[in-house]
């Protein structure tokens, strides 16, 4: 079932856990998500960056994979159809026109006045739709589709500002996460976390959820995490399997076996992330 991402962050919030958000790259890796989380009774939220949608052929093509996966597969979950790092209102036009449930704007990299106008814009548009908005404030570390960045702390009365600002549905506030892989122990401020959730009602998220000890991830949640994203780790495994796979037999040369090496991978590590977020079996 497609859904916005409203009623299970809040959900979330309130019964302290966090939804996963899981990155996808191709059909494949919708499909074995897709089956995962139900299998598991857990609600998801795929994510599809710009770049990953390019990839696979445009917002439309993306939102029929995941359409008529949901359809083909009888998934019964509830399941978001989400932009990742939205770089314009343009784009998030576009998914939203094209059937995705919920965008997020990234306008971090401008200033809060500016960050505000451009999410209010995208809101307002999305209302119409009844899509939902994430939008993000100070600056996630490591590679993003290719653009590196360096860490910047979220100002919890800046969150403030452009939460009652702008009528988004859920915030990331950058507190030391990376995408990509962590250079050492992450330094996540769970003091601030603590305060922006407690200032707002809408559910915080966690961007560069892979490669944070699970101890950290428990804490982010306690804190008021509701929604946590992950590429990174599904990727290392599934490459991991792939490569092993290849390695095994050197004349195998069909695409659909050498992909599907790396379902039982992708997998587990969803079926080990819902566990650890506390989403698991809560539909
Ligand atoms: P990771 O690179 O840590 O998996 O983070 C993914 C992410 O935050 C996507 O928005």
């Amino acid at each position: 079932m497609l859904v916005n991402a409203k009623e299970i962050l809040l959900n979330a919030k309130k019964n302290k856990y966090a939804v996963a958000h899981f990155n996808i790259n191709n059909l494949e890796w919708a499909k074995f998500i897709l089956e995962q989380c139900e299998l598991d009774k857990t609600p998801v939220i795929l994510g599809v960056s710009e770049g990953a949608t390019k990839y696979m052929g445009g917002y439309s093509v993306v939102s029929a994979i995941v359409k008529e996966l949901i359809k083909n597969l009888n998934i019964s979950v509830p399941v978001v159809l989400h932009l990742d790092h939205g770089s314009s209102y343009e784009s998030c036009v576009k998914a939203i026109e094209s059937g995705f449930t919920s965008v997020m704007i990234d306008a971090s990299k401008y200033s809060l006045d500016k960050n505000i106008e451009i999410t209010k814009k995208v809101t307002l548009f999305a209302s119409k739709y009844n899509v939902t908005v994430e939008a993000e404030i100070g600056k996630i570390g490591g590679n993003e589709d290719g653009n590196e960045n360096d860490i910047v702390y979220a100002d919890p009365d800046e969150c403030m500002k452009l939460v009652s600002e702008t009528n988004i549905d859920f915030l990331a506030p950058a507190l030391g996460s990376v995408h990509g892989i962590y250079k050492g122990e992450p330094k996540l401020d769970f003091v601030k976390m603590e305060k922006i959730a407690k200032e707002n009602m809408t559910p915080l998220v966690l961007h560069g959820g892979s490669g944070i000890p699970d101890w950290q991830i428990k804490k982010a949640i306690e804190c008021g995490i509701s929604k946590i994203n992950i590429n990174t780790e599904l990727q290392i495994v599934w490459s991991k399997a792939v490569r092993l796979f290849l390695n095994s037999d050197e004349k195998v040369y069909d695409p659909r076996k050498i992909i599907k090496a790396g379902e039982k991978a992708i997998k587990e590590e969803v079926r080990n992330k819902n566990i650890l977020l506390g989403s698991y079996q809560k539909v």
